[in-house]
């Protein structure tokens, strides 16, 4: 069976392609996702995006994605956009669940504002990407892939 990968986009990042383009660049949310989806596709694996701008439905979508049903995937790649930063429900939802998820990041938080320096849920993910544009996305899907199918 081919790993299924969800991918978690959060507030705002839905108006990515006119969204301050010169941090986030010109590609659209869809477009991200269908390159995203290539990519994991090249690779074996299947891929999911769930995007909503409410906090509860990012944390359901991590709980759902612990559950058998139709939620249900193997690993996370979560850019939570702005939530990342002061989160507590959505940490404790990923610590909650047994699967690992890999904050993910567009920009490079850490040469930006002093208010995205921290993360509220980078302690309970499995690691960090950042400020690689569109590539930290596939980059997120490789270290995913890589711990699922190897434990490392
Ligand atoms: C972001 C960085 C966050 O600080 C910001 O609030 C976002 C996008 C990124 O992908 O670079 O919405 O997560």
């Amino acid at each position: 069976m081919a790993l299924t990968i969800l991918v978690v986009n959060g507030p705002n990042l839905n108006l990515l392609g006119n969204r301050e383009t010169d941090i986030y660049g010109r590609a659209t949310l869809d477009e991200l996702m269908a390159d995203v989806a290539a990519h994991a596709e090249s690779r074996g694996a299947t891929v999911r995006h769930v995007q909503s701008n409410l906090e509860g439905d990012l944390v359901a979508a991590i709980q759902q994605a612990a559950g058998g049903g139709e939620g249900a995937a193997d690993g996370v790649v979560l850019n939570a956009g702005a939530l990342t930063h002061y989160s507590i429900a959505l940490r404790d939802a990923i610590a909650a669940v047994d699967v690992p998820v890999v904050e993910t990041h567009l920009s490079n938080v850490y040469a930006r504002e002093d208010f995205r320096h921290t993360s509220a849920v980078a302690a309970v993910c499995i690691g960090v990407i950042c400020g690689f544009g569109p590539t930290s996305y596939h980059l997120a899907v490789d270290a995913l892939l890589h711990r699922l199918e190897t434990g490392d």
